[in-house]
């Protein structure tokens, strides 16, 4: 009998099994330095096409490529040991059809070490959702506010207010899960929505100002750290304020430079460090 390496990574039937149970914990990850403090903490890593904003500066996600989410995705591979790792599909790379959005999956599982991979879209994605699972992809849906779809829903707005758009959110939901996608990101709708979701199908749901009514969360680390801070969305939660941080960081640094009282001996190579005086004798 060969022997099997351990399997340390939370696996995708795993996390399907939490449905109604422990909520699944989820933040994005970017970087190796990143995923390795998040790791210990959260069940799922997300590489998000996020970083096109939060990391890149651009002002939506439909500019990321498939070579920055692979570039990123094996970064936060290889700083994580734990988590399962979803890696997004960017804009453009999987909605032609079915046969170049398996092909766009593959490169990215294959080339990163991620395990799942998440794409946007309801009832227009699920025969790519089905194509995909029954070929071995592990697939994440997403449905309400999917942002590379904000010229057609108007920037980032909260969906699924009226009976109308609810109906169309709920039979999204539907229809990717019943193409075989294991779990599902609600994003930016109201809670009475995302709670009927949640009692519908059986997958679990991730919700991202979606209410507690989900089986499971996730944040953009960026927002959590108050790193990212061109505009905040009412359902973000800041429990850090890194961003001060580091700007503080950087100014003392800077006028350290300028006093030249960085570097200081200690810090230098063949310059003595002053020792402190000695304590006089006391009888
Ligand atoms: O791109 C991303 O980070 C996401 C999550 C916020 C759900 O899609």
């Amino acid at each position: 009998m060969g022997v099997q390496s351990e399997i340390k990574r939370l696996t995708v039937p795993q996390l399907r099994a939490r449905k109604g149970q422990e909520p699944i914990v989820i933040l994005t990850a970017y970087t190796t330095p990143m995923a390795r403090l998040l790791d210990p903490h959260v069940d799922m890593l997300m590489v998000g096409d996020s970083l096109g904003m939060v990391v890149y500066g651009m002002d939506s996600t439909l500019a990321v490529t498939l070579e920055m989410m692979i570039a990123h995705g094996r970064a936060v591979v290889r700083g994580s040991e734990r988590a399962c790792i979803i890696i997004d599909m960017p804009f453009g790379s999987y909605q032609e059809s079915p046969q170049l959005a398996y092909r766009a999956a593959a490169r990215l599982l294959a080339e990163t070490g991620a395990q799942v991979v998440k794409l946007e879209g309801g009832v227009e994605m699920a025969e790519t959702i089905g194509f995909m699972t029954r070929r071995g992809i592990p697939v994440m849906g997403h449905v309400g506010l999917t942002p590379q779809s904000m010229n057609t829903q108007g920037g980032f707005r909260t969906q699924g207010r009226d009976d109308v758009a609810a109906r169309r959110i709920l039979a999204d939901a539907e229809a990717v899960a019943q193409a075989g996608a294991f779990s599902l990101v609600i994003e930016g709708t109201v809670e009475t929505l995302a709670r009927e979701i949640t009692s519908r199908i059986p997958i679990p749901t991730i919700g991202i100002g979606a209410s507690p009514a989900c089986d499971g969360q996730v944040l953009v680390i960026d927002d959590v750290l108050g790193i990212f801070t061109d505009f905040t969305p009412k359902f973000v939660k800041r429990y850090a304020d890194i961003g001060s941080q580091i700007s503080q960081a950087a100014a003392t640094y800077a006028s350290e430079v300028r006093a030249r009282s960085f570097p200081g001996p200690e810090h230098c190579f063949g310059m003595p460090v002053p020792r402190p005086p000695r304590a006089p004798y006391e009888r």
